[in-house]
């Protein structure tokens, strides 16, 4: 499939690379996201080709989410906001995975199909498997009128703008933000209270400067870069919030560095990764100000009696790491869309030093057509 994009979103605006300027284009792309969506006077947001009433949307109770790769993670922290904001039991699981185990399709179950393009096989399988036996199937997709958009009953477009780099970045952050409106709104149609609807609308419209803030400080992220570019392997952690970042992480530093990178639960550590812990190991710890403080702040000094390399992402210093990068606090819920952004930048300075293609990474595709 080819997808036509205007002649100004091949420019590349003066960036090296294509994953350079999206990564720079967030702050811009989640204004997109957010613009004409929020209705101030309800505390909620609309959107408008969701086809779903508020009736129907009481009458959920489960969502399933389905995606690949990048857009998967981004279903996973989706998941969390839509049980956070909407108390409504949620789970994201790999499309192709979930396609093969001929899985119970429940007629009050919402499913939900992520994608960049749109036009990803094993995602666009599972819709028409979904659709065959009477599911009701939202995308949530960045290209318009792409395949599964097409499909899907309903559905919200992402507004990333053209993704041209294979690995995802900006409709990442983008899509994240878009389940984040999701949530909310569906939260608004149950029990989330006006405050809180207001809490997060004023959260969702502090991202573009908070997100700009980070990118701000490229330089420091860049000679962090250069103490990872030995690493062999490299470990991520996270807690809840933290996890998904984490293992979003973990993927773009392996798709652009070629570095092996592995997420997991910073709960986890005990029962197994700890036996990796030496100093040629390093740690990307995802720490952020919120009622799981002390726990995250536990393994770090789990690691660090072990003399592993720390590097946090928090809100603030963190004592028992080597380096933090302070990214700027949002709301709880809302903190793990900024707190991954300084480390796409990690993954590609460490790519860079080491030479790769970074646009385009050997074997992989911008999007999987084929099964
Ligand atoms: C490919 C790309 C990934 C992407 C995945 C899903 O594997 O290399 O970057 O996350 O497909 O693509 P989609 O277009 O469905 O989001």
């Amino acid at each position: 499939t080819t997808v036509e994009y205007e002649a100004e979103s091949w420019d590349m605006g003066g960036h090296d690379t294509y994953m350079h300027k999206e990564i720079f284009e967030q702050a811009e792309a989640v204004d997109r996201v957010l613009r004409g969506r929020i209705d101030d006077r309800f505390s909620t947001v609309h959107l408008g080709g969701l086809n779903l009433d508020a009736r129907e949307a009481r009458g959920v109770r489960r969502i399933k989410i389905l995606g690949c790769g990048t857009s998967y993670h981004a279903g996973q922290i989706g998941a969390q906001l839509i049980e956070e904001l909407a108390r409504i039991p949620a789970d994201a699981e790999p499309a192709s995975e979930f396609r093969y185990r001929n899985p119970v399709v429940d007629p009050d179950t919402l499913y939900i199909a992520v994608s960049q393009s749109g036009e990803t096989y094993d995602v666009l399988a599972a819709v028409q498997e979904l659709k065959r036996k009477g599911a009701r199937v939202l995308g949530v997709v960045n290209v318009v009128g792409s395949a599964i958009a097409r499909e899907a009953d309903g559905g919200l477009y992402v507004h990333a703008g053209p993704e041209v780099c294979v690995v995802s970045t900006k409709c990442f952050t983008n899509t994240v933000v878009a389940f984040g409106l999701l949530a909310l709104h569906l939260g608004r149609t149950r029990d989330l209270s006006v405050a809180d609807g207001k809490r997060i609308i004023a959260g969702l419209r502090k991202l573009p400067e908070q997100i700009a803030d980070i990118l701000s400080r490229e330089d420091e992220i860049e000679k962090l870069a250069e103490e990872f570019t030995e690493a062999r392997s490299m470990l991520f952690i996270g807690r809840v919030r933290g996890y998904p970042v984490a293992r979003e992480a973990s993927l773009k530093l392996k798709e652009v560095s070629y570095i092996h990178a592995e997420a997991y639960p910073a709960s986890e550590l005990k029962h197994g990764p700890l036996a990796l812990i030496e100093p040629a190991m390093p740690t990307v710890a995802i720490v952020p100000d919120d009622d799981l403080l002390e726990k995250n702040r536990a393994a770090l000094e789990e690691i660090k009696a072990r003399e592993g390399k720390i590097l946090a992402v928090a809100h603030r210093e963190q004592e028992k790491a080597d380096h933090t990068i302070v990214v700027p606090k949002n709301e709880d819920e809302l903190d793990p869309i900024l707190m991954g952004i300084p480390l796409q930048l990690l993954a590609y300075h460490t790519a860079l030093k080491l030479g790769r293609d970074i646009d385009k990474p050997r074997n992989l595709a911008k999007s999987v057509t084929v099964e």
